[in-house]
């Protein structure tokens, strides 16, 4: 449908850097992003959504540094977390850019090039603070000190004066140009009040901008000046176009740009809203609609971040919950424009309240009932008489309303719109008692006008939470018997009653199952005590492949077997709590992994000299075994 429209969508997030692994703060982003491309899919529009990392500069190459990996090696590591991790969440973007890509630093040289050509770059010598020991510039926001030196914020130790060639970007020359397109476009900063910021930012008076540096290897070298690296906010900002297809891909460059929304948090606006319109500007680029600086996740009241040592990993609440929970509240509990505080509490009350009581009950009582009344099929009997009829009346504000607000990026106000909905239809039930009608034959044709309204109601309702909640609105539709998910229908055309006449219903599944506080907490402590060993030492655990030769169990033991294993250098004795999940006879001859530089302990009296590696189900062990043509002793890596 989408692909042949005319009207087209272009978002992005921000690229995020590779020097830790991503949190809430990286998910909140790409989950708005997400469900905006969904809705404006579902609305008819071909949408592009770009995501990806940013790979270049100080923060990266210090942080491979710490680790003892190249920075290529860290990013490629930290990538596969961010990509996992956008699966995990339903993230359906179009293309993950990454800096370190040929496609990308080509058309940044090129761009660099052409800037210089037309004399906005030029080279001088840049100062600034600068820290010897962690070696970097302080950013310029660092404050001053009474004798006017710097205090670098990672060290603490008082940076020195440094001047260095460099080459700059002529920024002062855009301050009016800038001005002017502020006040023609007053929508281009959202929410308004951050676009007060940015002009009176510029009214202060713009100072041209050093955009190269001689001190960072990891970047991307200038042309015909080599020493010189691109300092890697001119490098990253210039994803939009390159990943995009900017020098690569004319067409979709051209059927796309400029951006409609550029989704940032509001730390990042400034490079947003002034350094990448004047770079635009300068190349003669068309300027994106409308740069959104959405406010901050908080924990105990200050910004998470990985310098703080205060981020949430968004992993361990997946493990208990799945995507469509986090999703949901992420962007449930704040307005897109203010900051919020993450609690547990706060987290698992929206899902007891507002996922498994408002709405999974609702689902699981109405599919049951039509289930038990009528055998599965949905029932008009006849058109429903005035009294019965509310929630088809309401239908069409109802929707409306929603509309406006995914329009105007509001998620919060589209859920609680649509809660508001769902109210209504429980109340609908509670009002109208379909159980008690049932008991009743001469109430059949009643029963079956009010549960047909409910299940045209739970159709639309699956319709409209799709965007935040796609996993869970294709399981609505398939309980209600659709062969296609919501994501193939157009928003225009959503109607309330629209199903085939006598449409057979599936059994539904519990969606949302209630979660207690304690419980959760308690998996999110042995998470934690778990969660991270950095790679050095990851790289110290020798694993490798062991042939079974020998199984027989340890005597007085009903758990535990005694093996014997191969390595093809040495032989080693194992013991395995395994014993009530393998007969020996069944190991022998399997090849499986073991941890060998294990301190040798002695286990009911048998030395165990390295341990066995096996998943644990429901308190069970399972081997992999590999196959016969790996050999022993390989590494498992
Ligand atoms: O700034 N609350 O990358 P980054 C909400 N590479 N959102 C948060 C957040 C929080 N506590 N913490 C981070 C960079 N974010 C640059 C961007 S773009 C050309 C280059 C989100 O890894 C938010 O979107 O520090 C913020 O702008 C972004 O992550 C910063 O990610
Ligand atoms: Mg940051």
């Amino acid at each position: 449908m989408a692909e042949n429209s005319d009207k087209t969508f272009y978002i992005t997030t921000p690229i995020y850097y590779v020097n830790d692994i991503p949190h809430i703060g990286h998910t909140y982003t790409t989950i708005i992003a997400d469900a905006i491309s969904r809705f404006k899919k579902m609305d008819g529009y071909d949408v592009f959504f770009l995501t990806g990392t940013d790979e270049h500069g100080q923060k990266v190459e210090k942080s491979a540094a710490e680790k003892s990996m190249t920075p290529i090696e860290l990013a490629d590591k930290v990538v596969m977390r961010f990509k996992d991790l956008w699966k995990a969440l339903n993230i359906d973007y179009d293309y993950f850019i990454r800096t370190t890509e040929l496609l990308h630093e080509k058309g940044v040289q090129k761009i660099f090039k052409s800037l210089q050509r037309q004399g906005d770059i030029y080279k001088g010598d840049y100062q600034g603070h600068y820290c010897v020991s962690d070696e970097y510039y302080l950013p310029e926001d660092v404050p001053l000190e009474k004798d006017g030196s710097k205090i670098c914020p990672d060290c603490g130790k008082k940076a020195i004066i440094l001047k260095e060639e460099s080459y700059f970007f002529r920024l002062s020359a855009y301050e009016k140009k800038l001005l002017d397109f502020y006040a023609e476009n007053p929508e281009f900063v959202r929410p308004q009040s951050r676009m007060n910021e940015v002009v009176s930012f510029v009214k202060s008076g713009l100072r041209d901008l050093s955009i190269t540096r001689t001190t960072v290897k990891w970047g991307i070298p200038v042309l015909e000046d080599t020493d010189h690296s691109v300092y890697v906010w001119f490098d990253a900002l210039h994803n939009y176009v390159t990943g995009l297809g900017y020098d690569w891909n004319l067409g979709l460059f051209v059927r796309f740009w400029p951006a409609d929304v550029h989704l940032i948090g509001k730390d990042i606006l400034r490079f947003h809203a002034v350094f990448w319109p004047a770079f635009l500007m300068a190349a003669g680029f068309d300027l994106p609609k409308c740069v959104y600086g959405h406010g901050w996740w908080l924990k105990d009241e200050t910004k998470m971040s990985k310098s703080k040592g205060n981020v949430l990993d968004p992993q361990v609440i997946l493990n208990t919950f799945g995507s469509d929970s986090l999703r949901y509240f992420l962007l449930r509990e704040i307005p897109i424009g203010l900051d919020g505080n993450f609690s547990h509490e706060g987290f698992i009350h929206r899902v007891n309240s507002d996922l498994a009581n408002d709405l999974g009950n609702l689902v699981q009582r109405t599919m049951t009932m039509i289930q038990n009344y009528f055998g599965g099929t949905i029932t008009e009997m006849d058109k429903a008489e005035k009294e019965d009829k509310k929630l088809a009346k309401e239908f069409k504000a109802v929707k409306t309303k929603i509309h406006q607000y995914y329009e105007d990026y509001s998620l919060n106000k589209a859920l609680e719109e649509i809660w508001s909905y769902i109210n209504t239809i429980n109340k609908y039930l509670a009002d109208n008692e379909p159980w008690k009608l049932a008991k009743n034959e001469e109430n059949r044709g009643r029963l079956g006008r009010i549960l047909y309204q409910a299940a045209c109601a739970l159709r639309v309702i699956g319709y409209f939470v799709y965007p935040v909640m796609p996993d869970s609105a294709d399981k609505i539709w398939t309980f209600l018997g659709e062969n296609k998910s919501p994501a193939g229908q157009c928003f225009s055309e959503l109607q309330f009653d629209q199903f085939k006449p006598k449409q057979k219903t599936r059994k539904p599944e519990i969606l949302f199952p209630r979660v207690d506080l304690k419980e959760f907490l308690k998996e999110e402590e042995k998470e934690k005590t778990m969660a991270t060993i950095n790679f050095n030492e990851f790289k110290k655990m020798d694993l490798r492949v062991a042939h079974i030769l020998e199984a027989e169990k340890v005597e007085g033991t009903d758990k535990l077997l005694k093996l014997k294993v191969d390595l093809s250098t040495e032989q080693r004795q194992l013991v395995a709590g395994v014993a009530q999940e393998y007969a020996p006879e069944e190991l022998v001859g399997k090849k499986i992994a073991i941890i060998v530089n294990l301190e040798p302990v002695v286990i009911r009296g048998v030395e165990s000299q390295g341990m066995v590696l096996a998943a644990e189900v429901g308190g069970k062990a399972v081997f992999a075994f590999y196959p016969d043509d790996v050999p022993a002793g390989s590494k498992v890596v």
